[in-house]
């Protein structure tokens, strides 16, 4: 596998490893029912995202990342449950960008070149929903 290609791929894994995490705590912190749900499918998405990442990056001669990227302690360390989550909307833009990176690097089609195309897709997606969730689930700012 090309190393450019490797080293991007690996990056949007060790992402989206801290995005499991970090997605974990504010899921353990929140109240609100709906909003409790809307993370729970969050995460699972991530996680599914990473098995998938480490597999692609097998199956293709690379070598999968074991590290966890720095985005879970930013998140906890945030005071309250509105920021944590307007920066995880924050996070899923840069994993949409990161990814569009990589995309540049993929071959122009094949296995690879699907996925981060329909991972780039999930996560522009989710940048829009996450946000408009808040401004639903969350009581307006005293
Ligand atoms: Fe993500």
């Amino acid at each position: 596998m090309d190393s450019r290609l490797e080293q991007k791929l690996n990056l949007l894994l060790e992402s989206e490893r801290a995005g499991v995490l970090a997605l974990e705590e504010l899921g353990r912190e929140v109240e609100h029912e709906e909003l409790r749900r809307f993370l729970a499918g969050s995460r699972a998405h991530e996680a599914a995202n990473v098995r998938d990442l480490e597999t692609l990056i097998r199956d293709h001669g690379g070598t999968p990342s074991e590290k966890t990227g720095p985005f879970a302690a930013k998140v906890a360390a945030l005071p309250t449950v509105r920021e944590r989550l307007s920066l995880l909307s924050r996070g899923q833009e840069w994993a949409a960008r990161k990814t569009e990176e990589a995309l540049t690097v993929a071959p122009a089609s094949g296995p690879i070149h699907d996925y981060l195309s329909a991972m780039a897709n999930r996560h522009r997606a989710e940048v829009e929903w996450g946000r408009a969730e808040v401004i639903r689930l969350l009581p307006p700012e005293a």
